[in-house]
């Protein structure tokens, strides 16, 4: 094999039984990873999952397989305007909110199989305690400036609006509900006196202007070593991250808000929900959400090392954490506040460790449209899990496959079907199921004797190798969709050999050829059991459960204990196929949840324009029109459509009498292909709009128009 090529400084080789095989190894042994502190103000939902929590947890799963010292940190975000607005909304406290979700995201994140060592939450009394010292910490290092400013009031709810609380036109893209921290649309960081046409979401008046004071971050005076930072990984004159190795819209998107100019942003807010300003001065107000909920990664570490004896300051102290490296998995809706403002406040505390690195996912999309939490346009983790139980590995191998780590991506029912059934049982499964089985049936489940390598044997056992080289320096770079590539492309090496050697007809002709390339086949397999470990945990396991044996250690790849004779267990099906009612059912369930919720269905897939001129759309003289016997909903209508007369079946019958509909001239689909419709072949089809009760009308023309007219 190409040794060298995908190197590293600490190299190890080991001469496998088969192959010499041999293994890459990351120099850095200490990680310190975040996942971001989801808000405990709503469920999550596929997006989240796959931008943040999965590929955190896949990273996570490969760094603990390599004895890497790694603490993996989320927990709750209860504080801020997303909390108490909710609390608003359902009309109870911001305390049960909180308690609520902050139950229901922990749940959902376990029974995914989500691993942190801690989901704290910031409610947390030792988080009121980090977040108030870090305040003061800097506010005592003159870190701040403290100043008064109008903003904007409203006078029925004797608040001051920031963040949420205000809503306007955006001055940049002209979308009419920007908020006042930022334009969900264009992505600008926005202040409330920004906003055109300001409103106060609280009582939906104009606000009024009152001079209130507070803390601010001059972010403008941190322009030059952001910089440095940023682009060159240099801080305090030394070589810190490598900037290559941060993903291009992170760099990109923190270079254009430099580029900008940085404006001072106020770390403090007159709110009563949230950690208290810990100063006589601030009486009355309380932190910043975006300055406290960071420091939420710092408290939990607290909260896990003191239940764990361990030291937190190891994981965040920088004379303890020199060489480790803080990561932070996030959206790319975070990015400036953990790749600027957090960093800007570390350092401003003196004490701590920056991030080595911030993957920010972009967003993920579901079926045509974005997730939408107030269209309830969404796939929310823990119905999924309370539907599918059992199909926890499959959504991780879906997900980290359509993961948006350099672009916007999209979720489909269809497309989750097809990895499930072209992938994952077609390739992976049948290739495991095939050679356990087959081992089962020549030998009595014990792993043949191994004969004589052929030259291609050995390609594939290179193959497979260099497979697992990829994905560890994969991995490491946090390209998770790609490493997830290469574990497949090793089942995909196994199916094939086996296709392409047939052991199923040679055992006749050849039985000790077979013994060889069965027990190649079972050295992929077992190959395959651990490089899935950190993509899809429930089947690695299975897998070895299969092979009878317990690796854990992402050496043991090295390490084959198949040896002759061992015995293998019975195989069971890893995935089952996904057949085309279960996509029906699912797509049909989102659009009706969402209609509950939303007045206007979602849009639907785009279509191009040929397509559209497909559809043979023409103006049709209703002339008769009657009851389709046994159908309460069904009226067969007879259509003079200009160029004949035929027959459509129409699900009108309970918004129309037969009588009100005779005479009119009404919008026609004339090339749909016919269908019996309760024993009546439908020609066509009207067509109708919907409202969102479901009461129907009909399209007609504005002016008297000739039945038989085509539309376009
Ligand atoms: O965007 C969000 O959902 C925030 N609650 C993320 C916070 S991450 C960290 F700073 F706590
Ligand atoms: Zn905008």
């Amino acid at each position: 094999m190409e040794k060298g090529r995908l190197s590293r400084p600490f190299f190890f080789a080991v001469k496998s039984r088969n192959s010499s095989l041999s293994l890459t190894s990351d120099m850095t042994k200490k990680y310190t990873v975040t996942a971001a502190l989801p808000y405990a103000n709503g469920p999550l939902h596929l997006g989240h999952v796959a931008g943040v929590y999965l590929p955190a947890d896949t990273f996570v799963r490969f760094q603990r397989m390599n004895d890497a010292d790694v603490l993996f940190v989320c927990g709750s975000d209860e504080h801020g305007a997303a909390i108490t607005l909710r609390a608003k909304k359902e009309g109870v406290s911001p305390g049960e909110i909180v308690d609520k979700y902050h139950n229901l995201i922990g749940k959902a994140f376990s029974d995914f199989g989500i691993e942190f060592d801690i989901y704290d939450r910031t409610s947390s009394k030792i988080h009121h305690e980090t977040s108030s010292n870090f305040f003061k910490k800097l506010n005592a290092k003159n870190k701040f400036i403290q100043k008064s400013s109008e903003q904007y009031y409203d006078e029925d709810y004797n608040q001051f609006l920031a963040d949420r609380y205000i809503t306007g036109t955006c001055p940049k893209c002209q979308s009419t509900d920007a908020y006042g921290d930022q334009c969900e649309k264009c992505g600008s960081d926005l202040s409330p006196t920004d906003l055109i046409d300001p409103v106060s979401t609280l009582s939906g008046k104009l606000p009024v202007i009152r001079k209130t004071s507070h803390w601010f971050l001059p972010m403008d005076q941190h322009e030059k070593w952001l910089r440095d930072w940023i682009t060159k990984g240099i801080l305090d004159g030394e070589q810190q991250h490598d900037p290559k190795a941060w993903r291009n819209q992170v760099t990109g998107q923190c270079m254009s808000w430099i580029d900008g100019g940085l404006k001072p942003r106020a770390m403090t807010r007159d709110l009563d929900w949230g950690v208290k300003v810990p100063l006589p001065e601030g009486e009355g107000k309380v932190l910043y959400v975006w300055l406290d909920a960071p420091i939420g990664y710092i408290s939990a570490t607290k909260k896990w090392a003191a239940e764990n004896n361990k030291n937190w300051e190891d994981y965040w102290v920088k004379e303890k954490a020199q060489d480790r490296k803080l990561v932070h998995f996030i959206g790319k809706d975070n990015i400036v506040f953990h790749a600027i403002i957090f960093p800007i406040l570390l350092k401003d505390h003196g004490d701590f460790i920056l991030p080595d690195n911030v993957p920010a996912s972009e967003f993920l999309n579901l079926e045509g449209d974005k997730f939408s939490t107030s269209r309830n346009w969404a796939v929310w983790l823990h119905e999924y899990i309370a539907s599918y139980p059992d199909k926890t590995d499959e959504l991780r191998y879906v997900l980290t496959s359509i993961a948006p780590e350099s672009k916007d991506a999209e979720f489909t029912w269809k497309d989750y079907q097809s990895r499930i059934n072209s992938e994952l049982a077609d390739v992976f499964g049948n290739f495991v199921n095939r050679t356990v089985v087959l081992t089962n049936k020549y030998y009595d489940g014990l792993v043949p004797e191994q004969g004589q390598l052929t030259e291609q044997d050995q390609q594939v056992l290179d193959d497979v190798n260099n497979a697992c080289l990829r994905i560890s320096d994969l991995i490491l770079k946090y390209k998770l969709r790609e490493a997830q590539g290469e574990m497949m492309r090793i089942a995909r090496t196994g199916n094939k050999y086996l296709a392409d050697n047939e052991p199923w007809k040679l055992v006749k002709l050849d039985a000790s050829r077979v013994e060889t390339i069965m027990s190649v086949a079972l050295e992929i397999t077992r190959c395959l059991s651990i490089a899935a470990m950190p993509f899809l945990p429930n089947t690695a396991q299975k897998l070895q459960g299969f092979l009878n044996i317990d690796a854990k250690k992402w050496s043991d790849l090295l390490v084959s204990k198949l040896v002759a004779g061992t015995k293998i267990n019975q195989a069971e099906i890893l995935f089952k196929k996904i057949d085309d009612e279960f996509v029906e059912f699912e797509i049909q369930k989102l659009r009706e949840k969402s209609k509950q919720t939303s007045k206007f269905p979602p849009m639907k897939e785009t279509i191009d324009f040929d397509t559209f001129q497909k559809m043979d759309l023409r103006m049709g003289k209703i002339l008769s029109a009657e009851k389709v016997e046994k159908a309460d909903k069904l009226l067969q209508l007879t259509i003079d459509t200009g160029i004949d007369t035929r027959t459509v079946v129409s699900g009108i019958a309970q918004h129309y009498a037969p009588e009100e509909v005779v005479g009119k001239t009404v919008l026609v689909l004339l090339n749909l292909t016919p269908r019996k419709i309760r024993g009546v072949e439908s020609q066509g089809m009207v067509l109708m709009a919907e409202n969102e009760e479901g009461a129907l009308s009909f399209l007609e023309t504005e002016k008297e128009f000739l039945h038989g007219q085509s539309v376009s």
